[in-house]
């Protein structure tokens, strides 16, 4: 097909070769097919800021920090070198923590370079070489959706260990291909120590698998793995290993028996003093 505008560049640089075609044109991105000599590649040109959507926005506030204060009091005035730091820093973000996690070998595509606003990585295909398909496209077994849904857990729990939450994982950002899921889409992806939203957000993912997998293993509705995952995570137990069990104890604390009995001793002597006080009035 013909090169689209904002792949030119790549194509002057030699980095992609030809543009076979259009994927896909999501909510922040459009992914084509692409040639790179003898390989065929995915390439995810991001859209402009004004054209996605708030969330994204909000979520790359509150989990991205910058290292370079000057980058930092540019983006925070909204000055136009500020919003093109701002507009770097996230495009760069995804191809950033597809770097991490690949190295602390969650199954992600293989990034090769994000350049111009253009990611380019590997193409997740099925065994037959076509595209693969979303989690969401696939139908499960009640046996093969527990073990998808332990393998994802694991996977989330190998992001944690390198300190990354996904922030948007969903049935449509995860690809299977003929060895399993493949977690894709990780711009907004947080970092897990320097955001207020982090347990939330871990808490969500997990959710999300868990409603997916609930209907073909209806067991997982109500579990808690997120929430245990986090527990472990803060209290610095959190192994990709780890044995979970989907349930969070309940508060351990003994309760407190001596507070409780001088409050109904305070509300005692209270309705004590109301009533003496309410005979006097009337004597
Ligand atoms: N590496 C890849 N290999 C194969 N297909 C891919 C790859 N990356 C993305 N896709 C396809 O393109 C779609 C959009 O990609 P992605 O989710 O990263 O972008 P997005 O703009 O955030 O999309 P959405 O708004 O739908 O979430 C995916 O659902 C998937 O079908
Ligand atoms: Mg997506």
């Amino acid at each position: 097909m013909k090169t689209p505008k904002r792949i030119q560049a790549l194509v002057e640089e030699g980095l992609i070769d030809e543009v076979m075609r259009q994927l896909m044109s999501g909510k922040e991105a459009t992914v084509y097919v692409v040639r790179c000599g003898d390989d065929i590649r995915c390439a995810k040109v991001y859209k402009e800021a004004t054209q996605r959507s708030f969330h994204q926005a909000v979520a790359y506030q509150e989990g991205r920090r910058v290292k370079n204060s000057r980058q930092a009091r540019a983006m925070e005035k909204g000055s136009r070198y500020g919003r093109k730091m701002a507009e770097e820093v996230w495009q760069n973000a995804e191809v950033d923590a597809l770097y991490r996690l690949a190295t602390a070998g969650v199954r992600v595509p293989k990034p090769y370079i994000c350049f111009e606003g253009v990611l380019l990585m590997e193409l997740v295909t099925d065994a037959d070489g076509h595209v693969a398909p979303r989690l969401n496209d696939v139908s499960f077994s009640h046996e093969k959706a527990l073990e998808y849904h332990g393998r994802l857990l694991r996977e989330v729990v190998l992001m944690l260990c390198a300190g990354v939450i996904h922030g948007d994982l969903s049935e449509y950002n995860i690809l299977v291909d003929e060895h399993g899921p493949v977690i894709i889409d990780l711009p907004q992806a947080l970092d897990a120590a320097g955001s207020s939203v982090a347990a939330s957000m871990l808490e969500r993912d997990v959710t999300n698998l868990a409603n997916f997998f609930s209907t073909f293993a209806p067991e997982l509705a109500g579990s808690q793995y997120g929430k245990e995952i986090w527990r472990l995570y803060e209290a610095g137990l959190l192994t990709p290993d780890y044995p979970l069990t989907g349930r969070v104890p309940a508060p351990t604390a003994p309760a407190d028996v001596g507070a409780v009995i001088h409050e109904i001793e305070l509300a005692r002597q209270e309705e004590e003093d109301r009533v003496r006080y309410l005979t006097e009035m009337q004597d």
